[in-house]
């Protein structure tokens, strides 16, 4: 045995009694290991190899249809009380909820393999990172979390005595004594992603896909970090984590926080245009980032992965060239098209789409056939450090220190192409309002999806607490960063995206640095906060005159009233529970969208 762990070794055995699966594997976290779990997975129809030649040491993976996204309604977070979880989260009592689970989990992983992934989120021995092990029946999971965490046998010798956070997973799917497997077993009735922040524990049922299934993603490393971060003074947050390194070699690291599908992938991964020579934008996480104030004043923050787990549909060379160039090998695609000569496609890869496929559901597919090729939630799993952009610093266990936070989401209208607040308590405000239009009515009535600071499925207790929890952290560093917002997404009077995007929203991550840096100290004062005038950023390379710049920065009076207002109405559901600073600072925004000579 690896370990002496005593609660380690408990939990295993008491796990396997309820079981009953036919054998208990602990992870190593080899590359062998890896390789003979991938042969298996062949074996079993859930990998096709991909061929060697165009794709080296890859597979192809097609799970059940049932089984392809995380499922937000059947996720729970089991607090004590409804309201320690709060309006926004799904809750069950913990007793009883834990009552079903032992019902479901009595013999569910007969006939099958229980491997013990003991992972470790973040570089190992970080006073950033913290340890799980997972415990799953799935070997497709086994091997992904051998590239999404640092996985086996050292992280067993770091945990040593050591706490850390169980996370149960099955597929729901035993195999009777004789009955054959299906590639892509799961539970076809029961689906729980359920999280118990009274022991930090984390167990999950009937699905082997993404986030409900590699547990230290969504699970351990935002819902359950979240609730630890409050306990601990520190922050796990939907974001991704990039450093922008001018060509005098000056280095900023940023966060940014986006809802899921707005591009945070390829933000991460932005390549600048020709015209910024000598700057580089480096990549240290596309997904999560775990941050805490650390001795030297300072927010620090590491990715807790180790690998990306991204959307492949629409990534390309012209959206991320660096994605597309780092799964060349060594990756996992799930839920992919197939091609004629053993490759992969998927929808956004090439302008024009290859005569003929194999779909994600296994089936003939041409251009014509009028279905998706890939499933809209395909996705690759490939290691962080074949990124093109990768920065090793990635690997740093004192983390990066943090200059700016940016949050953006998909927003036609009323607000700006960039802003920064007024101050931590207006940044946390304008974090706490953030979301995307869910529908755009041809009326253009346009209703907002909020998403605040993008941890709307994965904040691990009551939202209203956590606005509360990032107010107060200020006061933990002496180097506060500042807070900005983004949108991408303004249209134009045609309906159409004004703003080009993907390499050229270099243009304001430039004037971010630049103001953090101290270097821009004039701003055009608006009602929400301080955004750039025309001059202040970088045009050189791109055919963008200022009336374009005015009809994405301009902020119509009526909209922005219409905005707080909308605003009030979701404070109103999280009660007496709200700060007082949040309701302060939409009353400020009031006040100064009333006083328009004040905004100028
Ligand atoms: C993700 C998500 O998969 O946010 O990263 O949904
Ligand atoms: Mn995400």
């Amino acid at each position: 045995m690896l370990t002496q762990n005593k609660k380690l070794l408990a939990w295993v055995e008491e796990t396997a009694a309820l079981t009953k699966p036919a054998a208990i594997y602990w992870c190593d976290g080899s590359e062998a290991e890896y390789n003979r779990i991938a042969e298996e997975l062949v074996e079993k129809g859930t990998f096709i190899k991909l061929n060697e030649a165009k794709r080296p040491n890859s597979y192809l993976a097609r799970s059940a249809a049932s089984d392809v996204a995380r499922v937000e309604d059947r996720t729970f977070i089991c607090s004590e009380n409804k309201d320690a979880a709060g309006p926004t989260n799904n809750w069950t009592d913990p007793t009883e909820m834990r009552a079903k689970l032992k019902g479901l989990f009595d013999g569910s992983m007969r006939g099958r393999t229980m491997y013990v992934v003991p992972y470790s989120m973040g570089p190992l021995g970080s006073p950033i990172s913290h340890i799980g092990v997972q415990l799953t029946d799935s070997p497709y999971v086994a091997a992904s979390m051998r590239v999404m965490t640092r996985m086996g046998e050292a992280v067993l010798k770091q945990l040593g005595d050591g706490n850390f956070v169980p996370c149960l997973h099955s597929l729901g799917a035993p195999l009777e004594a004789g009955q054959k497997d299906v590639p892509w077993p799961a539970n076809e009735v029961h689906k729980y992603i359920v999280h118990f922040p009274d022991d930090h524990s984390i167990i999950s049922y009937g699905s082997g896909y993404g986030g409900n299934a590699l547990l230290g993603k969504k699970c351990f490393s935002l819902r359950i970090a979240s609730l630890m971060g409050r306990e601990q003074g520190w922050l796990a947050e939907h974001m991704l984590i990039l450093g922008v390194e001018s060509p005098e070699g000056e280095k900023t690291y940023v966060a940014a926080a986006f809802p899921s599908a707005c591009g945070k992938t390829n933000f991460s991964m932005m390549v600048p245009p020709p015209a910024f020579d000598g700057w580089k934008v480096t990549t240290i996480g596309d997904d999560i980032a775990w941050i805490k104030p650390r001795p030297d004043g300072t927010f620090r923050a590491i990715n807790p992965e180790a690998g990306f787990f991204g959307v492949a549909p629409g990534t390309s060379l012209h959206s991320n060239p660096n994605a597309v160039n780092m799964l060349t090998r060594d990756c996992v695609f799930t839920n992919c098209a197939l091609t004629d000569d053993g490759d992969v496609w998927w929808e956004g890869l090439t302008d024009e789409a290859p005569a003929h496929l194999i779909d994600w559901q296994g089936q003939d597919w041409t251009p014509d056939c009028g279905r998706k090729a890939a499933h809209p939630n395909a996705r690759f799993t490939v290691s962080a450090s074949a990124c093109p952009s990768f920065d090793p610093i990635a690997n740093d266990p004192e983390g990066v220190p943090i200059s700016a936070f940016i949050f953006g989401g998909s927003l036609s209208k009323t607000f700006p192409l960039v802003y920064e607040a007024f101050d931590w308590q207006n940044g946390v405000y304008a974090a706490a309002t953030m979301g995307s239009e869910a529908t755009a009515a041809a009326v253009g009535q346009a209703a907002i999806r909020r998403d605040p600071f993008a941890m709307l499925p994965f904040c691990g207790y009551n939202m209203a607490d956590y606005w509360g929890h990032w107010l107060g952290i200020k006061d933990k560093v002496t180097s506060l960063p500042r807070i900005y917002r983004v949108n991408w997404f303004r249209k134009d009077e045609n309906g159409k995206f004004v703003w080009p995007g993907f390499g050229e929203n270099m243009r304001v991550l430039k004037w971010i640095v630049d103001r953090v840096r101290g270097r821009a100290a004039n701003a055009n004062e608006c009602v929400f906060g301080y955004m750039p005038h025309y001059e202040d950023l970088n045009w050189k390379g791109l055919d963008f005159p200022k009336d374009k710049f005015l009809k994405i920065t301009q902020i119509d009076d009526q909209e922005a009233m219409a905005e707080a207002e909308a605003q009030g109405e979701y404070f109103s559901i999280f009660g007496s529970r709200l700060p007082e600073a949040m309701e302060n600072e939409r009353k400020n925004l009031v006040a100064r969208i009333k006083r328009p000579e004040a905004a100028e």
